[in-house]
């Protein structure tokens, strides 16, 4: 069953009716001033970090679901009838509902009883405010009075003391209000020590306004009865303590066939810390004022939304794919794609399950961003590689996380996540192999205790930091977990509420994780790629022997006969052998190892993958382990305290399947890498919305495995590393197209059923116009199979670059501004 369909020329997801299975939500905003926003207009903005400068309040958990949001009222004067034109937060029926979330905006038309209206929500480029353009049509044979009713509640700025601190709050909220009541502003704690206000303006003269949430709602009422509505006339109230809300009542009379459009303006300002006041108490309005008054005209808004089309427009065209398969071109086209910048954006703080409050920028999360974004934002992908580097220690460790306002480390979480380090070698790679931009290298980045290093160095010390934590078999000692969150094997905890990752409690010096190793070969041959790139071949071949020898390490030791292992526990017991009563085969391994090399090409790597398609594959995609953990274990820790089938414990991961779909691609069977990809892919599973239950245009964090009541069902969608690496999967290893030092490799391993397809890449300045085509003709002669980059015989026979045909599958680098065709024949 389907909730809507995707517009695939206006790059929209189109949800036809407002009760969707979970709200489906969009982002508002891609830089600095951001927000969530439902089908239904719930959701919430905040300025740079969701936490600590929250502009308005949201209720997570709340019943009704998705309650705080950008609210509009609609009334018929004549009756009194009122409804949200966005079905929330009033739920009338209405006889026409359609929410259409584009690339960072949103637009909900509705009508009712003759009365249509249309409410756009977007983020100008570049601003810290949002635009909301209401406009409101009669397509009744008579005129109408209608009044319109704007809403927000203001969140009293950090969002965990916002719904805590209550003895604190009621009293603090303050605002101002401009004489004609148009402007509402929000200052709370401004007097003290904050320098930045919000406000909330309305394009038309108001015959009222309301700050005071109770004297707005009345009494006892909530969101979906407010009194001023009901009787059609604001209180004109102004806030001392308690709710600060905004809201503006408009009168529109409209003729027969009459549209009339009001712009609302939510925004962000700040002041210089010896400027904030015009009088005693008053805020400066100098600066803010010509921006409002900008943005409240309807020609700016419309000039708006085009900048911002016209910046969406521009990022996506870095790839362009057109492939048989509809579901793949909307992914790798708009979606996905959309879904990794989105993410790299916001790392994993708000979310329809993410509070904005819990975790800040994750070190191993952000940094795999990167490996799905760094071709849409080069610059910012540069800044936050920095970030990044500097929240790392001197031993190579990394904070497990760090605060994007402060770009501090955050001490509750601290360090010990064996992995961490590894991955930002990755994000490095990736930035390097897109870009070319080796001066970032050089680069002095400071360490977060003291000195610093070039970033160059700080990769040195990631890899050194596994090196300087080998256990008992040579393999890397996890530390508090490694990408497995979950897997906490020297963190026993037998608290109630106590978190599972930072109850370290053991000396730490012997369980060990197969998938750091695999983590590990790989990152260390990426390097030793740049080393030499950049003229330092002795570090390349020192990382390269390292990798060697973990290699060897892990066949000796992580391979259980079909499988890889997943870890030795705290007792030097394998974890993820077929000898284990449960939990004996983990899909990390399996993807990471082959991703770094081992076993590619002597059997090893194909027979695990057999294993996984035995073992672990369903229809609804693959799962994390099985069989899951029916108990919980605490030398094993947070993984076994969810039930069988969800998250860690024997969920669709989603976040893993991709490493199996390069892995499978890397052996060269494409059949099995594109299945994978569809069974997982969000817009394929389009049609069964009703198990689904999550959007179909982004990807969730997880699908509940077989093993859980609800097989099938999505969690956790949007900010979730699955967008980065399904985007790889596809893009650079089924379609082939794959950025490297060297310049860009165009080797597929497509499906045997595809012949072929076309796709348009901007890469470093170059257009590469890119077909690929299945030799038809039996009878042509059988060309040399290029060399691969593992070791299996590649698909391709023949790639001719403008007419020449070339060695290999490298493209040549070409003057920036160039286009180029490129010819790919496969087999
Ligand atoms: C969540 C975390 C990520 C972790 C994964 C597996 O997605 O954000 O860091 O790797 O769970 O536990
Ligand atoms: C919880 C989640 C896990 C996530 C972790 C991050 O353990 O279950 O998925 O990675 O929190 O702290």
């Amino acid at each position: 069953m389907r909730y809507g369909h995707f517009d695939d020329e206006r790059r929209e997801y189109v949800i036809t009716r407002p009760d969707t299975p979970v709200p489906w939500i969009n982002y508002l905003g891609t830089d600095e001033f951001f927000g969530i926003i439902s089908n239904t207009a719930g959701g919430y903005s905040a300025y740079r970090d969701a936490r600590l400068r929250r502009l308005t309040r949201y209720r997570y958990n709340n019943v009704p679901p998705d309650y705080g949001g950008r609210y509009l009222y609609l009334r018929d004067d004549a009756t009194g009838e009122y409804w949200s034109p966005t079905w929330q937060p009033v739920r009338r029926d209405l006889d026409a509902y359609e929410c259409r979330h584009g690339l960072s905006y949103t637009a909900i038309s509705s009508s009712l009883g003759g009365i249509s209206a249309q409410a756009l929500y977007f983020v100008p480029p570049g601003q810290t405010l949002e635009v909301w353009r209401l406009r409101v049509t009669n397509e009744r044979p008579e005129a109408a009075e209608i009044s319109a009713f704007s809403f927000v509640e203001f969140a009293l700025w950090d969002a965990q003391d916002d719904a805590t601190n209550f003895q604190r709050n009621y009293s603090t909220g303050e605002v101002e209000v401009d004489a004609a009541g148009g402007v509402i502003y929000h200052k709370t704690e401004y007097r003290e020590r904050r320098n930045h206000f919000a406000y909330f303006a309305c394009s038309e003269p108001v015959a009222g306004f309301d700050t005071q949430r109770e004297a707005f709602l009345g009494a006892y009422r909530g969101f979906d009865a407010p009194l001023a509505v009901q009787r059609g006339a604001s209180g004109d109230s102004v806030a001392h303590g308690w709710s600060p809300v905004g809201s503006h009542h408009v009168r529109l009379t409209l003729a027969p066939g009459q549209t009339r459009e009001v712009v609302f303006l939510l925004g962000y300002s700040e002041n210089p810390r010896d400027d904030k006041f015009s009088a005693p108490g008053v805020i400066n309005k100098s600066r803010v004022q010509p921006v409002i008054d900008h943005w409240l005209d309807p020609a700016a808004v419309e000039a708006g939304f085009a900048a911002l089309q016209a910046v969406t427009g521009d990022v996506l065209g870095a790839l362009q794919v057109d492939t048989p398969d509809v579901d793949t071109n909307r992914m790798v086209n708009v979606w996905n794609a959309y879904q990794c910048l989105v993410t790299f954006n916001m790392s994993r703080s708000m979310s329809s399950y993410e509070s904005g409050i819990g975790r800040g920028m994750g070190f191993r999360d952000s940094c795999q961003d990167l490996l799905g974004s760094v071709q849409l934002d080069p610059a910012r992908a540069r800044d936050r590689i920095r970030d990044l580097a500097a929240t790392q220690f001197a031993s190579g460790g990394a904070f497990h996380q760090y605060q994007p306002l402060t770009k501090t480390g955050n001490d509750a979480i601290g360090s010990g996540f064996n992995d961490d380090p590894l991955w930002l070698v990755l994000g490095v790679a990736a930035y390097l192999k897109e870009t070319g931009d080796a001066t970032i290298l050089n680069e002095q980045v400071p360490f977060s205790d003291g000195g610093q290093a070039t970033l160059y160095g700080h990769l040195q010390r990631s890899l050194r930091y596994t090196l300087d934590r080998l256990g008992p078999h040579g393999l890397p000692l996890i530390g508090r977990a490694d990408w497995n969150d979950c897997l906490n094997l020297n963190c026993f905890s037998e608290t109630p509420g106590e978190s599972f990752q930072t109850t370290e409690n053991l000396s730490g010096g012997v369980a060990e994780s197969i998938f750091i190793a695999g983590l590990f070969t790989l990152a260390a041959r990426e390097f030793a790629d740049i080393a030499y790139h950049c003229g330092r071949p002795a570090d390349a071949n020192s990382f390269r022997a390292d990798a060697e020898k973990m290699t060897g390490n892990v066949i000796e030791h992580g391979w259980d006969g079909d499988w890889f292992l997943r870890a030795y526990d705290h007792y030097g017991n394998p974890v993820g052998s077929a000898a284990n009563a449960e939990g004996q085969v983990f899909i990390e391994p399996q993807g990471m190892c082959i991703m770094g090399g081992i076993g590619v090409g002597n059997g090893v790597a194909t027979r695990a993958l057999a294993s996984v398609r035995e073992r672990l594959a369903t229809p609804h995609g693959i799962m994390l382990v099985q069989p899951p953990f029916s108990e919980y274990h605490v030398e094993l820790g947070e993984i076994s305290s969810y039930p069988p089938g969800y998250k860690e414990n024997g969920s669709v991961f989603c976040h893993t399947n991709p490493w199996v779909m390069i892995a499978e691609a890397m052996a060269g069977h494409g059949d099995a890498a594109f299945d994978y990809y569809q069974r997982i892919n969000p817009a394929a599973r389009e049609a069964i919305s009703e198990v689904h239950r999550c959007e179909p245009y982004v990807y969730a964090q997880m699908i509940a495995g077989a093993d859980a009541a609800t097989h099938g069902e999505a969690k956790n969608s949007w900010l979730t590393g699955t967008a980065a690496w399904n985007f790889v999967a596809i893009t650079q290893w089924i379609l082939g197209i794959r950025p490297e030092l060297d310049g860009l490799r165009v080797d597929p391993v497509l499906p045997s059923a595809w012949p072929g397809y076309s796709a348009t890449r901007r890469f470093r300045g170059v257009t590469y116009q890119i077909a690929v085509r299945r030799r038809d003709a039996p009878a042509e002669p059988a060309g040399q199979p290029a060399a691969s980059h593992g070791h299996v015989p590649s698909q391709v026979t023949g790639v001719i670059v403008d007419g020449q045909p070339i060695e290999g599958t490298v493209v040549p680098f070409a003057a920036p501004g160039a286009t180029i065709r490129v010819e790919v024949i496969i087999r």
